[in-house]
Formats: C-alpha cells, structure tokens, sequence
C-alpha cells in the first residue's frame, strides 16, 4: 500500500496520476494554528518535545492536500546537540551563542550519535508514521555540512560569509575537521531518522550559493558526497536542495541525490536538461509569486508543468520556503492548481 503513494512514485520515477507537490517550510508560521501554539511554547521546546513536533507537522496536513508531510524540526538541533549553545531570539532568527573561528573553539565539540543524542527527533518520526499511515510519507531531512558549518563559524544568519570564509582560506585544517565532524553526525542523523521510519530525506544546503565552483568542489563537495554515498545502502529516495546553486548544479548532481532542488531562480526545464534524466527534479515556485492574484498564481503553476513536461520524477514544491505572511489560500490554490493541470 505505501508503496503506491503518489510522492514514492514520482521519488522512484515512475509514471503518477498527478505531480505530488509539499511545500519547504509547510509546518511553520503562516497557519494560525502554529501561531497558537508557539505563544505557549518556544521554538526549542516544540523540536524537543515529540507530540508537540508531531502535531505541527500534522497541522499543514489538516488543511491542504499535500502530498508529503515534512517531519517540524530544524536543521540546527544537531548543532547543538554537539554542543553548541544555540538561542532563538524573537524577529533575529537563531544565534550561536560561541561562535567557533579557531582550532581551539573545536573543544567541546563533539560528533554525536543522533539515537542517543537527539532520541526526541526519533520518536517524533515513530508517532508520525503511525498517524500518517495510508495517507502520506514522511519526510526527514538534515542541513547540509557547508550550511550548518556556516551557522557555527558565522554565529547566525550572514550576507558575506566573511567568517566561515575567513577560516576556509586562513585555517583550512580547522575548516576540514570542523566540516568532518559535522558530516560524520549528518550521517548518524540521516541513519537514525530512516532507521525511526523516515520514507524520503532533504539534504538542505541553503547557504552553499556564496561559493564559487571551484569552492564549492574543495570545501563542500567531498562532504556532500560522502552523505549520499552513505545513505546508498538504504532503499530511501534522497532530495539534495542546493539553494542558489545554479551556477553549481553539475556539482550538485554529481555530489549525490536521486532527487535534485532546484530554486526560482533558474528554468526548471533547462535545469532538467543539465541535471539529466536518470534523476528526478523538485521545485521552483518563487515563494513571494503565492502573494499575487490567484488567476496569477495558477498562470505561473502551469508554465512549471510545462517546463516539467510531464517528465517522470517533477515533485512540485516552491523554490524555497513558504514565507510567514503568506495567504493560506492562495498556497491552497497553488497546490489545488498543480494537481488539477497534471492529473493524467
Ligand atoms: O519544512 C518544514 O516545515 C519543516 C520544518 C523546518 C523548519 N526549519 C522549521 C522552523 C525545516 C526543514 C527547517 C530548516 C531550516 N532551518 C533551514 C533550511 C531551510 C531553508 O530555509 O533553507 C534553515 C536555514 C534553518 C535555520 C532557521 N531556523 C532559520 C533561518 C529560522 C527562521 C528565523 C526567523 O525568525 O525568521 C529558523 C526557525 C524556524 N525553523 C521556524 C520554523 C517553523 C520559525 C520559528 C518560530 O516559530 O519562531
């Protein structure tokens, strides 16, 4: 039976009555009922506690017809579940509380093994599949080494990179372990998660866009690599977003991912033709086209579906993340209009 979930199918590149499409960010702040929520509790409390990560994960799924169901959980809890003291302050997104820039803030880092260190994680995606069951797959997902490298050498969001790049340039051996321990927990993460019943997983790697190809090939290609290899023996479909990788999408492709996501920026068809067609390809809604007109909205869902061409292996997802403000019933229409348009 989940097996002929429309999702798995489209993952496997198998022919589907229509594109299976979810959402980066589906279980989050645009729904009021996560609002409600995240009033009692703080964003920590709600990873870390499972029936709360399992309800809002569920709470997307009550109202619109995804495909998938993304497990509620981000991609810094690793981070500082190998020590690294990590706050959430209201309006300023997460901050690393000691930022690491030398070989000696290495010390008291360590590579976690995720069932131990982060068993809430796992038992979130244990009740979830209960629930879910005969109704969608669930998907786990990790940050990606560059991007959660990046968190912890620039101490939170960045424009430059100045820092991680700094350390990449100045420090290479301090980068490189630091990057060895983050993709050796990545990988116990991963495991765990598939092991707990996680049916597809996200590799996120949103900041990778900063570096230039010849970076990207010597700082975070071997790592991303390594990842996917590892993740090889597993019958689980594997999604690799680099966002703002247009410039690196052979790179990508060839650093593993039976799935490719691809962002906005960049023609879905013409990506395809890059990324070839033993791999399936996710996106590319720009996330701000959900705040137009609904006719808008439905004009810009069928030019993807034509640049898809019906190609076995397009899941329809925005090119990034749903933002905060976004109207729920416009992100209903574009899901409504994905399977309207493709429906065999
Ligand atoms: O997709 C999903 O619905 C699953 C849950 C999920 C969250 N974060 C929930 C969340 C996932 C997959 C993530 C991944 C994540 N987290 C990424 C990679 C994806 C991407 O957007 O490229 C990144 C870079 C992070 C780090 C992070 N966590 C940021 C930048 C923020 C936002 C800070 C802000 O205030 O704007 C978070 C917090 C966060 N993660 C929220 C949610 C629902 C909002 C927290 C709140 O309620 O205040």
């Amino acid at each position: 039976m989940s097996q002929d979930y429309r999702f798995l199918k489209a993952c496997r590149l198998e022919a589907v009555d229509c594109t299976p499409v979810w959402m980066m960010r589906q279980a989050g702040r645009y729904l009021p009922e996560y609002r409600a929520l995240r009033e009692k509790h703080s964003f920590w409390e709600m990873c870390k506690t499972p029936e709360l990560a399992v309800e809002v994960t569920l709470q997307p799924l009550r109202r619109l017809e995804l495909d998938a169901a993304i497990l509620f959980s981000d991609i810094l809890v690793p981070l500082e579940a190998m020590g690294s003291a990590i706050e959430f302050y209201e309006g300023r997104g997460p901050v690393v509380e000691k930022p690491i820039r030398s070989a000696a803030d290495l010390q008291g880092l360590e590579v976690i093994e995720a069932r131990e260190a982060v068993p809430f994680v796992m038992e979130a995606i244990r009740l979830l599949r209960r629930e879910l069951d005969g109704k969608v797959p669930l998907i786990g997902f990790s940050g990606a080494p560059f991007t959660l490298a990046s968190y912890l050498v620039e101490g939170g969001g960045s424009k430059q990179y100045q820092h991680i790049k700094t350390l990449m340039y100045a420090d290479p051996e301090t980068y490189h372990k630091l990057m060895a321990m983050i993709t050796d927990t990545v990988i116990s993460y991963l495991t765990a998660q598939i092991e707990a019943g996680a049916q597809v997983v996200q590799l996120f790697d949103s900041w990778v866009g900063c570096l230039g190809p010849l970076d990207y090939q010597e700082y975070a290609f071997p790592y991303n690599r390594k990842i996917f290899a590892a993740l090889e023996r597993f019958a689980v479909p594997t999604i690799h977003f680099a966002n703002q990788g247009s410039t690196l999408l052979e790179q990508v492709v060839a650093a593993g991912g039976d799935i490719i996501g691809i962002d906005w920026r960049q023609d879905l068809g013409r990506a395809w033709e890059i990324i070839g067609p033993q791999r399936g390809v996710q996106g590319n809604l720009e996330p701000v086209a959900l705040f137009g007109p609904i006719p808008e909205i439905r004009k810009r869902v069928k030019r993807i579906l034509d640049q898809a061409q019906g190609r076995p292996g397009h899941i329809f997802n925005l090119g990034h993340g749903i933002l905060p403000t976004t109207p729920i019933d416009h992100a209903k229409a574009m899901i409504d209009a994905v399977h309207e348009f493709s429906a065999s």
